[in-house]
């Protein structure tokens, strides 16, 4: 079988895809998969396994020879859906989400929306644009951040009205809608859905990230983060955090793998019920071998290179 991983992009996430996309390629068994690597560079110009360019049309016939893809790019230009359209156009099938689910949960706003239809809670927020972004009054502590971006870039927590304007302008130069989010004070717990052909569902088990404040980019790569796997949480916790992770994931129609994360709020909001608050959906989660999904697949008996065997089996029955 001929597998076409790709990696890099043409987004802030470009060198943790490069990551993820070559652990990916190093966990394929290279006794059922011949690997076709190819990148997406940042100027978002595709590179064959030589590392040549080979234009848009070069690399969806570089695609259409393969039998299945592994779009192992993360953020805009990527897990937004546009790779998932380039393969449907390709008739080329896919790991991972198509082009609706891709791009409904790469918008944090939309995100949000779907979920509190369908009864799980978020963080109460307010989107600006640029024309709204001058009225907007800081009352309390909030997490500032562009509608779709990853890796926490861009991402501030302002806990004083005097940084409520750089925080602004670092996540408006990465977007042109921008979320303000309450800041919920809790643990942070994620849990990874994966569908099966049959339409059933596995949840991995819950991780907890042990983090002192945010969980941002330096905690994120810099090796700053614990995780504790499972995460010491009640059957209540778990039990509620699986339910919402699958409303979630099937309201916006996710396909092959998405992690889902949560904050489990230290205290309940007047006037709202306990439980796990959404944070946000990755439909192409990271997957370097320190990354979350592949540890929490694994820590439920599915290694690495079966999580990726089943993935690819999947997309292709
Ligand atoms: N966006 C990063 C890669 C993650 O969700 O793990
Ligand atoms: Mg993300």
């Amino acid at each position: 079988i001929r597998v076409a991983v790709i990696g890099g992009g043409a987004s802030c996430e470009h060198d943790v895809s490069l990551a993820s996309a070559a652990s990916v390629a190093d966990h394929l068994d290279t006794a059922a998969y011949d690997v076709v690597r190819l990148t997406i560079d940042p100027h978002g110009t595709w590179l064959d396994r030589e590392g040549r360019p080979v234009g848009l049309t070069g690399a969806a016939c570089l695609l259409r020879r393969c039998d299945v893809v592994l779009p192992v790019v993360h953020g805009p230009h990527g897990e937004d859906g546009t790779l998932a359209a380039l393969c449907d156009l390709a008739g080329v099938p896919y790991v991972g989400s198509g082009v609706r689910a891709g791009a409904l949960a790469m918008d944090k706003w939309t995100t949000k929306l779907v979920a509190n239809a369908v009864g799980v809670a978020t963080a109460p927020g307010v989107l600006l644009t640029p024309a709204t972004r001058a009225g907007h009054r800081w009352t309390h502590p909030v997490v500032v951040k562009p509608v779709a971006a990853g890796s926490s870039h861009g991402v501030t927590l302002v806990d004083e009205p005097a940084g409520l304007d750089d925080a602004l302008a670092a996540a408006f130069a990465l977007d042109d809608r921008v979320l303000v989010e309450d800041l919920v004070v809790g643990r942070e717990v994620d849990v990874a859905v994966l569908s099966r052909p049959d339409g059933s569902r596995v949840v991995s088990p819950a991780l907890e990230i042990v983090v002192d404040g945010l969980f941002g980019f330096e905690e994120k790569y810099g090796g700053h983060a614990d995780f504790r796997l499972p995460a010491a949480i009640s059957e209540t916790e778990r039990k509620s955090l699986k339910d919402a992770a699958v409303a979630v994931y099937d309201a916006l129609g996710c396909a092959g793998v998405a992690r889902v994360d949560f904050f489990l709020p230290d205290q309940v909001a007047p006037g709202s019920t306990a439980g796990p608050v959404l944070n946000e959906v990755n439909t192409m989660p990271g997957f370097t071998a320190r990354s979350q999904v592949p540890r929490m697949f694994a820590a439920a008996g599915l290694p690495y290179a079966d999580l990726l065997d089943l993935l690819v089996r999947d997309a292709l029955a």
